[in-house]
C-alpha cells in the first residue's frame, strides 16, 4: 500500500500493526522471517489469515523480490505465528528503515521470540553446501544501521548491547534436539554484504579472514532491531552454496534457489524445532 511520507517511522509502524490486528493478527508470539527460496514453510500454517502486502499500510510490496509478499498468520504447534513471507533487502531500497520495516511491525505486534531465515554462501571451508547453520553472532559490513536516527525509546535503548544478540540457551537446546533427529547443525558467524552482485573472491577472503563462516545480504538489520527490542533471536542459514572463490566457479541466484528447494523439507524441521523448544 502507498506510503505517506508525512508520517513517522513510528507512526507508519503502528499504523501497519493496528491494520494487522484488525484483521485478527492477535498476540504473536512467534514471528518468522523466510529468507530467499525458503517462502513454502509458510503452507505448514493450517487455516491461516494470509494479508498481502499490498493491502498492509506502508509496506512497500514493490520491493519485495520474493514473488509472495504476504503477511501469514495462524497457530502453529499450540503458538500463535506470524510469518513475513518475502523480505526487504537493502539492496532493494538503499532504506534501513524500509529494509527492516516487518521486523518493527512485529515487535510492535509483541511477538517474544524471532526466526529470522536466510540462504547464504558458505566462507567456511571445513563446511559443505547444502548445510544448515545456526547464527552465533554477525559481523555487518552494510556500512549502516537500522537504529540510526531518532531513537525509538519505546522499543529499546540508544546503545543497545550486542553481546547476547542469538540466544544462546536457545541455540543449544536447538543443536541438541536437531542431532536427536539426526540433523546436523553448524553454528557460525554471518557476514552481511549488501548485494546485489555477490562478493567477490578476495571479499570472501577478507571475510573469512575476519572470522565469517557465512556471507549473505539479509538478516542483520532485522537482528539489529529485535535485539534492541530485547526479543529472543534464533537466526538459521541455509548455506546454498560455497561462497565465491572456494570453488573454481561462478554464483547463480538460481543456484540458490534451486538449492534451497532441495532442503526445504529439513529446513522446515529445523524451524519446527526453533518454534517448539
Ligand atoms: N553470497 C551472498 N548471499 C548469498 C549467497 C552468497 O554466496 N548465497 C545465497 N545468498
Amino acid at each position: 500500500m502507498k506510503t505517506d511520507k508525512k508520517k513517522t517511522l513510528e507512526e507508519k509502524v503502528r499504523e501497519s500493526a493496528v491494520f494487522l490486528y484488525s484483521k485478527g493478527v492477535l498476540k504473536p508470539e512467534i514471528g518468522i522471517i523466510l529468507g530467499s527460496g525458503l517462502n513454502d514453510f509458510a503452507d505448514r500454517i493450517k487455516n491461516p489469515l494470509i494479508i498481502s502486502y499490498n493491502d498492509v499500510p506502508n509496506m512497500e510490496a514493490g520491493l519485495v523480490s520474493d514473488h509472495r509478499g504476504q503477511v501469514v498468520y495462524g497457530e502453529y504447534k499450540g503458538k500463535k505465528v506470524i510469518i513475513m513471507a518475502g523480505r526487504f533487502h537493502y539492496y532493494e531500497s538503499h532504506d534501513m528503515d524500509k529494509t527492516a520495516f516487518p521486523a518493527r511491525v512485529m515487535v510492535s505486534l509483541g511477538v517474544k521470540r524471532f526466526i529470522i531465515t536466510n540462504a547464504a554462501g558458505c566462507v567456511n571451508t571445513d563446511w559443505n553446501a547444502g548445510e544448515l547453520m545456526l547464527i552465533s553472532d554477525h559481523i555487518n559490513l552494510s556500512g549502516n544501521n537500522p537504529l540510526i536516527g531518532k531513537n525509538h525509546d519505546k522499543f529499546g535503548p540508544r546503545f543497545p548491547d550486542m553481546t547476547y544478540t542469538y540466544n544462546k540457551d536457545l541455540r543449544e537446546k536447538l543443536i541438541a534436539a536437531a542431532a536427536a533427529k539426526g540433523i546436523k547443525l553448524r553454528e557460525g558467524v554471518y557476514a552481511m554484504f549488501t548485494g546485489p552482485s555477490f562478493e567477490t573472491p578476495a571479499e570472501i577472503r577478507f571475510a573469512r579472514m575476519i572470522g565469517a563462516d557465512a556471507a549473505g545480504m539479509s538478516t542483520v538489520p532485522e537482528a539489529i532491531i529485535a535485539n534492541h527490542a530485547g526479543l529472543e533471536i534464533i537466526g538459521i542459514s541455509f548455506l546454498s552454496n560455497m561462497a565465491a572463490g572456494v570453488l573454481d566457479k561462478p554464483l547463480t541466484g538460481a543456484e540458490v534457489t534451486e538449492a534451497a528447494m532441495r532442503i526445504k523439507d529439513t529446513f522446515a524441521e529445523v524451524v519446527d524445532m526453533a518454534i517448539d523448544i
